[in-house]
């Protein structure tokens, strides 16, 4: 451990980072709006001008990052634990390896702030590269682990012969509360980027980009530019993901699947943060033809399973909710969009409700809704809520006339949600950054379109409530289900093939 950090230099750090990015006003010119009541954990960014508060600071020397195969497309996930570990992806142009390692360090002890930037790192790992899909590129993928709760890491990527990144930090990790976002259908325009500022702004632990990702329709390189966009909050903050139907169009996913780390096999997933389980799900988006039948099936039995666990612990007071996220919509009121596949949300809902989901999170339809407690398409006390996000970036849709009424907000704008998990409770808010014909509003005058809370399930970690006494809910086998398998598995993939894979925009 380097024991020459100040605290001072730390908090500069940290202040320093957040100086660029101080959301003044979410929806200062709108009704409603509000600016995040919980502060901003820390997101540090070295290497900046100096503060005017701390003028006898040093200007810090340029580091020396030079290099024929320069790392871009910098992300970080996790495919371990959240808490311990750090996954890091990035690209170099050729084919030519010139090696994957990442050297790291905790922020902490005495010295000055240049220190961030110049100090020799005391840790190394090395990853491993493989070809990225479409280009003449590679994917290089690190694991750091190790790391410890409420204890920033600075780190650069690269090798000797390549070059290495500019040096990069992690917030500390938190074990208490957290902050996630949540937006899906993001692209490279305008609205993609004004949503990547605020989301930045807010300084979340981890965010989620639920599907439909690049937009590159097959043309890879479009992905290239996609992570250079990315990489100034993806670097600092987690990104977790799950495929959409646009992923689809880059060789049946392979695309995404070359260039994203994400727990398991990268597709499907489950993991705690904190309190909270979350599951992802593909929803059948990857789906081309009857060979690749058999891993939609493998997900479901997977689903099935993961679900019954996290409701057993939660139910033993070892968690308090459950939010699953995948890109299609169970359920929509945007035009021409519902149902997009009654057959497999049928099976969806019966494993969502079973195991008493608290949260839905999806994309796809290019708009934002967000539900009622709801169930099979009504309002239910005892369902789950749906959040689509669908607004991160691409063009607009439109919304039926007459919204069912499940639904408690739609609008069509682009946008995102914050996510505060904070004292066994869950606050989210979205906002709108454009209006519905995707004009956006003036930086700093984005409108807080909705709120909603939600209490835990079971009342007390202790889990003395009626609730908590339930008798388990074993997971199920495929064919205990109430729905004909085929016809689910025919009817999802007629909806890539007819009416998602024929979707540019
Ligand atoms: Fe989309
Ligand atoms: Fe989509």
């Amino acid at each position: 451990m380097d024991s020459r950090f100040t605290r001072r230099a730390i908090v500069r750090a940290i202040l320093l980072g957040m100086a660029s990015s101080t959301l003044t006003a979410c929806g200062g010119g709108g009704s409603g709006s509000a600016p995040p009541s919980t502060p901003p954990s820390p997101a540090p960014s070295p290497n900046q001008p100096d503060d005017p508060e701390t003028p006898e600071e040093p200007e810090c020397p340029p580091e020396e990052t030079a290099g024929a195969q320069p790392p871009r497309g910098l992300h970080a996930s996790w495919t371990d634990d959240p808490h311990t570990t750090r996954t890091l992806t990035w690209f170099t142009d050729g084919t030519t390896d010139p090696g994957t390692r990442v050297q790291y360090g905790p922020i902490t002890g005495d010295a000055d702030s240049c220190s961030l930037t110049t100090a020799a790192f005391p840790f190394e790992v090395t990853g491993a590269a493989h070809e990225t899909y479409g280009v003449e590129a590679l994917t290089h993928v690190a694991t750091l682990t190790g790391l410890k709760a409420g204890q920033a890491v600075r780190y650069r990527v690269g090798s000797d012969n390549g070059g290495w990144s500019p040096t990069r930090v992690f917030a500390p990790t938190r074990t208490d509360g957290f902050r996630f976002c949540h937006f899906g259908d993001h692209g490279l325009q305008d609205a993609s980027q004004r949503v990547l500022s605020n989301v930045e702004t807010l300084a979340p632990d981890f965010f989620i980009v639920a599907g439909d990702l690049s937009y590159a329709n097959g043309d890879q390189p479009v992905w290239d530019r996609y992570f250079d966009m990315l990489e100034p909050l993806a670097a600092r903050v987690p990104v977790m993901t799950c495929p959409g139907n646009h992923e689809n169009k880059d060789g049946g996913g392979q695309g995404y699947r070359s260039r994203v780390s994400q727990p398991g096999k990268g597709m499907y997933y489950g993991f705690d943060y904190n309190r909270v389980h979350f599951f992802f799900s593909t929803g059948g988006s990857l789906l081309t033809d009857l060979s690749s039948t058999t891993e939609l099936l493998v997900e479901l039995a997977a689903m099935e399973k993961d679900l019954a666990e996290a409701w057993r612990r939660r139910r033993d007071g070892e968690i308090d909710f459950i939010v699953f996220v995948q890109h299609y919509t169970l359920w929509t009121n945007c035009e021409g969009r519902d149902p997009a596949n009654f057959a497999l949300v049928a099976v969806e809902e019966q494993i969502l409700l079973r195991y008493d989901v608290d949260l839905v999170l999806v994309g796809h339809d290019h708009v934002f809704e967000r539900s009622h407690p709801m169930a099979y398409g009504k309002q239910s006390d005892n369902g789950y809520v749906q959040v689509t996000q669908g607004g991160g970036g691409q063009s607009l849709y439109d919304l039926i006339e007459d919204p069912a009424d499940w639904a408690a907000v739609s609008r069509v704008c682009h946008g995102f949600t914050v996510v505060d998990v904070e004292e066994r409770r869950i606050r989210a808010r979205s906002y709108a950054v454009s209006d519905e014909d995707g004009n956006l509003y003036p930086e700093g005058e984005e409108i807080l379109l909705d709120e909603f809370t939600l209490a835990p399930r079971v009342t007390a970690p202790t889990g003395i409530t009626p609730f908590s006494t339930r008798e388990q809910r074993p997971a199920r086998s495929l064919a205990e289900l109430d729905v004909d398998l085929n016809a689910m598995l025919k009817h999802t993939l007629q909806r890539n093939l007819t009416h998602d894979m024929n979707e540019m925009h």
